[in-house]
């Protein structure tokens, strides 16, 4: 049996209590048999008066309802993923892994140095293909900048992962304004401004992951650290808020909390301060950038991960109280 697509809707806007991110549409078969369907969200943007299709019984929490599945459409063109901080480290790592998924990756940095066309040129010989995005996440009209570039090159954004960041390490009395601004700014300011500027163009893509980088020191706190532990710690509460309110889009949104992970960043850590946090933890070694982009691949992928922080810290949460 052929049914025809004759008139369709796509719903973006969650009423409670219908909250959907699914198209509804009317189909009619060849006998003049009109029925009322669901389309999936991944057919947004695809759908067009006259489509021809089946429709199939499914099952969802309001009973069996009729769904609409097009025929003949092609859905898996490549998708994005935008990678703040994906110059380097974690980061870089992250956009190598999703490269290797299949992803089309925009590395977004504050500058394009060696490291960034050392990673951006691995990339493409993992068969994807990297667009570099100057962008500095501090500031919203960057950010607003960059990601235009992005959907000009790409066309969509269905991940984000939300990974520049910076210390700047001293006890609270040395901690200046500027140097709790500066953290804040990037580690914090810097994932809002992202999310809010391409939450849009993921739900008008049918859906979309962020992933948002904290840290153990964001569920732990750590000595000389209170602008960065409170930036990460900011991170856990955007993301469980997140997740809330972009659910009804289709988006999801899920932290990771490494412990030290062996980049730049741990390497800048004072040698007597590193050797006593690896004498007290359970698997005394530093986390490699490539096992947290692997977390970060298995987030992209496993639809029932939503609003969690998943520490991957070689056992640091649990090895004394407020490590
Ligand atoms: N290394 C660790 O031990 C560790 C542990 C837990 C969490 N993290 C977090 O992981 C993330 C990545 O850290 P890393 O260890 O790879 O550090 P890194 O310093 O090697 O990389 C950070 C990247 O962010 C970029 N960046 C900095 N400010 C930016 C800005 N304003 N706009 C755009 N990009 C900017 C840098 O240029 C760099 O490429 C950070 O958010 C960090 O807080 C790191």
């Amino acid at each position: 049996m052929v049914w025809k697509l004759i008139t369709y809707t796509e719903l973006y806007t969650p009423v409670l209590p219908y909250k959907s991110t699914y198209a509804i549409g009317v189909v009619e078969n060849e006998e003049g048999v009109r029925r009322i369907v669901r389309v999936d969200r991944k057919f947004f943007g695809k759908l067009k008066i006259g489509m021809v299709g089946d429709v199939v019984e499914s099952w969802s929490v309001f009973g069996t309802i009729p769904v609409f599945m097009p025929a003949g459409v092609e859905v898996s063109e490549r998708r994005v993923a935008l990678v703040t901080g994906g110059a380097r480290g974690i980061g870089a790592a992250i956009s190598l892994e999703l490269a290797r998924l299949g992803y089309l990756i925009a590395v977004a940095d504050i500058s394009r140095d060696a490291e960034a066309e050392k990673t951006i040129k691995a990339i493409s010989d993992a068969g994807s293909k990297a667009l570099f995005v100057e962008m500095d996440v501090s500031k919203y009209e960057s950010v607003e900048e960059g990601v235009k570039k992005v959907v000009g090159e790409f066309g969509r954004v269905d991940v984000l992962v939300n990974n520049a960041g910076i210390t700047k390490d001293a006890y609270l009395q040395r901690i200046s304004p500027d140097m709790w601004d500066a953290v804040i700014r990037v580690n914090l300011t810097g994932a809002y401004n992202c999310s809010r500027v391409v939450t849009p163009y993921m739900i008008r893509g049918g859906g979309g992951v962020i992933v948002n980088v904290s840290s153990i020191v964001g569920l732990l706190g750590n000595l000389g650290q209170a602008n960065y532990a409170a930036s990460k710690s900011g991170l856990i509460g955007l993301t469980y808020t997140l997740a809330k309110e972009l659910a009804p889009y289709g988006i999801r949104v899920v932290a990771v909390a490494p412990g030290f992970v062996k980049t730049r960043m741990a390497l800048a850590v004072p040698t007597p301060i590193l050797r006593d946090y690896l004498r007290r933890i359970p698997i005394p070694r530093l986390v490699e950038p490539e096992e947290v982009a692997r977390l970060v691949r298995h987030i992209v992928e496993n639809e029932a991960l939503n609003g969690v922080v998943i520490p991957i810290d070689l056992g640091t949460t649990i090895s004394s109280p407020k490590a």
